[in-house]
C-alpha cells in the first residue's frame, strides 16, 4: 500500500529508526529494493528525481510503483519527489500518484544559484499548503549542500556546481531552522552538515571539521518534533570502489558518509537517508564485472540479473543499520 511520508516518518520518530529513501530510475532499481525490504521486513521510501522522471517518464513510474506496490502487499511504499524545484514539479508529481514532495528551495529555481531565505519559505510554505489539502507529505530544505572542505556544491540534483558557498551556506542554522519549519509547516526538514551529492564528497575518511554531526545535534535540540532528513548519504563503499576499478573502472579514491555516522544521525532526530550513488556503483560494478569477465556476453539479464543483486544486499545492509528492519 503507499502511504505518505507523515505516516512512516511518524512511526519512525515513535520507534526511533531511520528510513533509507533510495532513488529509483528503472524496473531494475525498483525490484532490488523491494526484495531487499520484504527480505527483513522494512517499510520503504522510492524517490523519483527530476532526471528520473524524464528518463522513464511519470507514466512508466506510476504504474511501476503501482506494480511493486502490488508485487509486495505487505510493504508500505512512501512515493517522493526528489529535489523539486518549483510549484510545478511538485503538482505534477502528486497529480502522478506521488504520496510525497520534496520542494528544494535551498536553491532558486534554476537549481543553480542559492536562494534567498525568504524565497525558500515562501515557496515551500506554498507547496506545503497546496500539498497538504491533498493529503501529500512535503520535505523542505535549508542551507545549501556542499563541502566544507572546497566549498564546491558537488552534484545538487545533477545541475553542476553554484560557485563557491561559505560555511554559513553549507551548515543549517538552528535557529533559522525553527523559524523555517514553523512558517511553512513541512513534513520534513532536510539539512545540510557537510554532506554533498555523488561519490566526491571528502578527500579523507571525514571527521567533525568536515562532516558536521554537531549541526545536527543543535537542530534536533531546538526542533525535537521535526523530521531530519540526510541528503548525499551515501557511504562510497571501498569495495565497490575496488569492484569498480578492477574492472577496468577508473574512479579516483573517495570518501562518503561512514554509515556509523548516519545511525548516530538517527539517534539525533534523522529520519530519513537519501542514497542513490551507491546504488548507482553497486549495479555499475556489476556491469563492469560481467563485461569484463565474459566479453562475449551480449544478454542483458545476464548484467542486470548480479547488479541487482549487488544493489539488494547494499539496500539490506541499509535498512538493518538505520533500524528499518521489523518495521513494515
Ligand atoms: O539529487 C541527486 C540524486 O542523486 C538524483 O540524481 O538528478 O541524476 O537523477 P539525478
Ligand atoms: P548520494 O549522492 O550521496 O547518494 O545522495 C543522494 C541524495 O541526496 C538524493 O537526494
Ligand atoms: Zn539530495
Amino acid at each position: 500500500a503507499l502511504i505518505t511520508l507523515r505516516q512512516l516518518l511518524d512511526h519512525a520518530a515513535e520507534y526511533g529508526y531511520g528510513v533509507p529513501a533510495f532513488n529509483i530510475n528503472n524496473m531494475e532499481q525498483g525490484l532490488a529494493i523491494m526484495e531487499a525490504a520484504k527480505a527483513v521486513d522494512a517499510p520503504v521510501i522510492l524517490q523519483a528525481s527530476r532526471g528520473a522522471r524524464s528518463y522513464a517518464g511519470d507514466i512508466m513510474l506510476r504504474h511501476m510503483v503501482q506494480a511493486l506496490s502490488e508485487m509486495y502487499p505487505n510493504i508500505p511504499v512512501c512515493m517522493h519527489q526528489d529535489h523539486g524545484n518549483n510549484e510545478a514539479t511538485c503538482m505534477t508529481a502528486i497529480r502522478h500518484g506521488f504520496t510525497s514532495v520534496m520542494m528544494d528551495g535551498s536553491l532558486e529555481a534554476d537549481m543553480k544559484t542559492p536562494s534567498s531565505y525568504e524565497y525558500n519559505v515562501d515557496i515551500t510554505a506554498r507547496v506545503a499548503e497546496m500539498a497538504h489539502w491533498v493529503g501529500a507529505s512535503v520535505e523542505g530544505e535549508l542551507g545549501v549542500l556542499g563541502s566544507l572542505e572546497t566549498g564546491e556544491a558537488g552534484e545538487e540534483d545533477g545541475s553542476g556546481a553554484v560557485g563557491k558557498l561559505t560555511t554559513d551556506q553549507l551548515l543549517t542554522d538552528p535557529d533559522q531552522a525553527v523559524d523555517f519549519v514553523t512558517r511553512t509547516k513541512c513534513d520534513a526538514l532536510a539539512i545540510a552538515c557537510g554532506t554533498s551529492h555523488g561519490a566526491y564528497k571528502f578527500t579523507r575518511k571525514p571527521t567533525g571539521d568536515i562532516l558536521s554531526m554537531e549541526t545536527i545535534r543543535a537542530i534536533n535540540e531546538k526542533l525535537p518534533g521535526i523530521h531530519l532528513v540526510m541528503h548525499g548519504s551515501s557511504s562510497v563503499p571501498q569495495e565497490l570502489q575496488d569492484l569498480i576499478n578492477a574492472s577496468g573502472g577508473d574512479m579516483p579514491q573517495t570518501y562518503g558518509v561512514p554509515v556509523e555516522e548516519i545511525e548516530r544521525g538517527i539517534k539525533m532526530g534523522v529520519r530519513k537517508v537519501n542514497i542513490d550513488t551507491d546504488c548507482r556503483m553497486a549495479m555499475t560494478g556489476q556491469f563492469r564485472k560481467v563485461a569484463q569477465g565474459d566479453p562475449s556476453q551480449f544478454d542483458p539479464r545476464k548484467f542486470l540479473i548480479p547488479a541487482m543483486k549487488e544493489m539488494e544486499d547494499l539496500c539490506r545492509d541499509r535498512f538493518e543499520r538505520f533500524g528499518t528492519a521489523g518495521n513494515a
